[in-house]
């Protein structure tokens, strides 16, 4: 059994204090609402570098109140760099983002698009992660144009061989993957639930195919895209969607803890 997950990602948003608040609120809500005849759900906050330790401190500050229980939540980072120090003005590395989260987004579209982030830059990234024991959330998907030609999946299963080249089976065991279509991303059209069940089907059974059957099974994949408490139910519901990497629909307490309670079934 997987269980769900749901990634906060909060882009270019929230200062430091503002993330304290947020934060400290998504804690609060997860601590409060868990309850023992539910199934559990991974929360993983993922703030911008700066706001990074003061979300890692009210995380941690709420499994002292919980005396040492985890409540559920963790700290991502939004990207990090592959190479572990040196001259890279600007960048940050993996063991730095080690010291405050256990997970990293790689390979957001944003990323790629805005910041000429290429496939073996992501593969790069991939490894580093792993290497400083991040758990990598890997984002795929493909564009309009792409979807319009015909080439989606093509270009999510190259986007996704290319992520995981060279990667060890017990490391692929813990990866997540994201399928985030780039149409889909904060323009309020989301997916069809149907097509994101299909893909991420697909996705598990190319990494089944890569690195065996027990990491297919075992492989977390989510959806991205427009994802709000009124839609996610119906990726939910998909055998092969395991939960949802969320923009804007995270930048706000309430509506993030909906979507949290959703997948706790
Ligand atoms: P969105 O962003 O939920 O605002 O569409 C998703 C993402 O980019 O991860």
């Amino acid at each position: 059994m997987r269980t769900p997950l749901i990634a906060g990602n909060w882009k270019m948003h929230k200062t430091v204090a503002e993330a304290r608040a947020l934060a400290g609120a998504v804690v609060d809500g997860v601590a409060a609402t868990a309850t023992r005849d539910r199934s559990g759900c991974d929360v993983v906050i993922c703030p911008s570098f700066t706001a990074l330790a003061a979300v890692a401190d009210v995380v941690r500050g709420t499994e002292a109140r919980g005396g040492g229980a985890h409540v559920g939540a963790h700290v991502g980072a939004q990207d990090a760099f592959w190479g572990d120090a040196g001259a890279f003005t600007g960048a940050v590395a993996m063991p730095m983002v080690a010291e405050l989260a256990s997970h990293v987004i790689v390979g957001h579209s944003e990323r790629r698009t805005l910041f000429g982030e290429t496939d073996d830059d992501v593969n790069r990234k991939v490894h580093a992660a792993f290497a400083h024991d991040l758990v990598p959330i890997v984002c795929v998907g493909e564009t309009a144009a792409a979807r319009d030609e015909g080439r989606a999946d093509a270009v999510v299963l190259g986007q996704l061989d290319a992520a995981t080249a060279g990667i060890a089976p017990d490391e692929a065991e813990r990866l997540v993957v994201a399928y985030e279509p780039v149409w889909a991303i904060g323009t309020g059209r989301a997916c069809d639930a149907g097509e994101a069940a299909r893909i991420a089907a697909l996705v598990r059974a190319r990494l089944a195919e890569a690195f065996g059957d027990p990491v297919g099974r075992s492989v977390r994949v989510l959806y991205g895209g427009s994802v709000n408490p009124g839609n996610i139910a119906a990726y939910l519901a998909a055998e092969d969607v395991d939960g949802a990497l969320v923009g804007g629909a995270s930048l706000d307490a309430a509506s993030f803890l909906a979507l949290v309670d959703a997948a706790r079934t």
